[in-house]
C-alpha cells in the first residue's frame, strides 16, 4: 500500500477525476488510515511503499505491478501522468530483494487490470492496458490467461468490474464488457454474483477478498446480502475521497506473491 500524502486530483484521465471539485488530503489519509486497519486486523501483512510528491496517483498500488510466483511484472502506465510510477515500483522490489523483476513492454496497469483466480489470469483491457500485453502477461508469468474486454468508460480498469473471491468464484458487472467478454465470463464462472450497475457504481466490486472476508465499499446496498448469501463475510469501508480519483478499496492494494519455496525447504 502507499500512503495518500499527496492526494488531490490535479489532473482528469478517467471520467470520475473532475480538477474542479475540491478533494481533501487529509479526508483522504483518515478514509485510507481506516482501509489499512481494516485489511492489517484481518491478518495482511502490509508493506508500504513511500509516496512521491509529483505522483498523486500513486495511493492506486495495483496498477504499479501484476506479481505472481515470485516474478514481477512492473507496469507501463497509459498516460504521462502515471509514468513515472513505473521506475518507483521496479526500484522498490529490487531494493526488497526481488530478483525477477521486468518492467512490461507493453501497456500494462498491472493489477488494475491483471486479476489471478486459481490458475488463471484474468486480464482486462479496452481502456488502459493494451491487448498485446495480455500474451506478455501470461508468458512471463508463466499462466493461462482469459482475455476481457472492457466497453464502459466508467469501469476503464478490470478491477473495478471484476473482483476475485476465492480460486473459484468472482463478482462482477456485466455491462462493463463487451459481449464476447460476457459470454466468456458466463461459462468459465457460471456462478458468479452479479451486482447491479447500481453497486458497480460506487466502486462496490473494487474489492478485496481473503476468501472468507470481503473488504468493499460501504455505498454498496446488494452485493453485502449476495455475498453472505454464499457465505462470504462483507466488511464495508468508506473511500469516498479517493473516488473522486477513481479509485477504491483494491486500487489501493497490490498482492504480493512470493514463489513457493520446493517441497524439501517447506519442512519445518
Ligand atoms: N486516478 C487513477 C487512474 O486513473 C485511478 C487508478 C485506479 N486504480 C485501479 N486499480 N483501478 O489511473
Amino acid at each position: 500500500m502507499c500512503r495518500p500524502a499527496h492526494f488531490t486530483v490535479n489532473y482528469s484521465i478517467n471520467p470520475w477525476m473532475d480538477p474542479l471539485v475540491p478533494t481533501s488530503t487529509e479526508t483522504g489519509l483518515a478514509q485510507w488510515k481506516r482501509l489499512h486497519d481494516v485489511l492489517a486486523e484481518l491478518g495482511h501483512d502490509i508493506e508500504l511503499i513511500p509516496p512521491d510528491p509529483g505522483l498523486p496517483d500513486m495511493v492506486f498500488t495495483a496498477n504499479g505491478a501484476v506479481v505472481v510466483d515470485g516474478k514481477v511484472l512492473v507496469a507501463r502506465f497509459r498516460h504521462p501522468q502515471r509514468s513515472g510510477e513505473s521506475e518507483a515500483y521496479a526500484q522498490w522490489f529490487r531494493a526488497r530483494g526481488w530478483t525477477e523483476v521486468r518492467q512490461a513492454t507493453r501497456i500494462n496497469e498491472g493489477e488494475g487490470d491483471f486479476l489471478l483466480a486459481g490458475e488463471l489470469l484474468l486480464a482486462g483491457s479496452g481502456f488502459r492496458s493494451e491487448p498485446a500485453a495480455v500474451a506478455e502477461a501470461g508468458e512471463f508469468l508463466g499462466r493461462p490467461v482469459l482475455g476481457l474486454t472492457l466497453v464502459d468508460p466508467r469501469f476503464y480498469h478490470l478491477d473495478t468490474a471484476l473482483a476475485v473471491l476465492d480460486d473459484e468464484q468472482i463478482m462482477y458487472y456485466p455491462g462493463a464488457f463487451s459481449r464476447q467478454s460476457r459470454t466468456a465470463l458466463a461459462e468459465r464462472f457460471p456462478d458468479a454474483i452479479l451486482a447491479t450497475e447500481q453497486d458497480a457504481a460506487v466502486f462496490g466490486l473494487n474489492a478485496v477478498s481473503d476468501g472468507r472476508h470481503v473488504v468493499l465499499a460501504q455505498a454498496t446496498r446488494r452485493l453485502p446480502g449476495q455475498l453472505r448469501e454464499r457465505g462470504f463475510e462483507p466488511i464495508g469501508v468508506d473511500l469516498s475521497e479517493l473516488l473522486k480519483a477513481g479509485g477504491g478499496v483494491k486500487c489501493c492494494t497490490l498482492e504480493l506473491r512470493p514463489a513457493e519455496p520446493p517441497p524439501t525447504q517447506r519442512a519445518g
